[in-house]
């Protein structure tokens, strides 16, 4: 018995080394390619993928109605949140605008709003730098990402 096994194990050891091996992988090969490119998202729970997925629940929660889910906002009602001076630039006054709303005339990409969003400062340091580093981060975004210390100097400065 022991040397059948050793047989058969020598036998498929030897498949795999001439030839056989190249066999299994163009049929793994598409799930390798399909099925995890979900997965990674789903499955990897880097600082940073935790911070964006946060970033979201907030965004989808608070910001979703307004600005929309592809963050273009509503013409010439909602500004748009992509690629804007607002977004990419300044933290702190980024961290501003959703500690304390904004209202009154402003220019975002050519186009002149004048409305006004409420403050979100009922929102937590967390929450507030989770949704910030996802939205400069989405869309088309690529801002660095902002820390719940740095909303809590907006914070306790304004
Ligand atoms: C009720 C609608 C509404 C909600 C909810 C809302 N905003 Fe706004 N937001 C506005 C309006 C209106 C302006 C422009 C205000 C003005 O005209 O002065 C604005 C402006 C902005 C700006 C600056 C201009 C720009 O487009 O770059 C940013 C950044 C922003 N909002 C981010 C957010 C984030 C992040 C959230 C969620 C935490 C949020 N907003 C929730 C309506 C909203």
């Amino acid at each position: 018995m022991k040397q059948f096994i050793l047989v058969i194990a020598i036998l498929s050891g030897l498949l795999f080394a001439c030839g056989g091996e190249q066999k299994p992988k163009p049929n793994s090969e598409p799930q390798v390619n399909n099925a995890p490119v979900e997965k990674p998202q789903e499955k990897t729970d880097s600082p940073e993928d935790l911070v964006l997925e946060a970033g979201k629940k907030v965004y989808d929660q608070y910001c979703i109605v307004c600005h929309q889910a592809d963050g273009q906002g509503v013409p010439n009602a909602f500004p748009p949140l992509v690629k804007t001076e607002w977004v990419l630039g300044d933290k702190e006054q980024l961290i501003a605008v959703v500690l304390n709303g904004l209202s009154g005339e402003i220019e975002v990409n050519g186009e002149t709003y004048n409305s006004a969003m409420l403050p979100h400062d009922f929102l937590t340091d967390d929450d507030i730098a989770a949704v910030i580093t996802y939205v400069r981060s989405s869309f088309g975004n690529d801002a660095e990402a902002v820390t719940a210390q740095e909303v809590a100097d907006v914070r306790a400065s304004s």
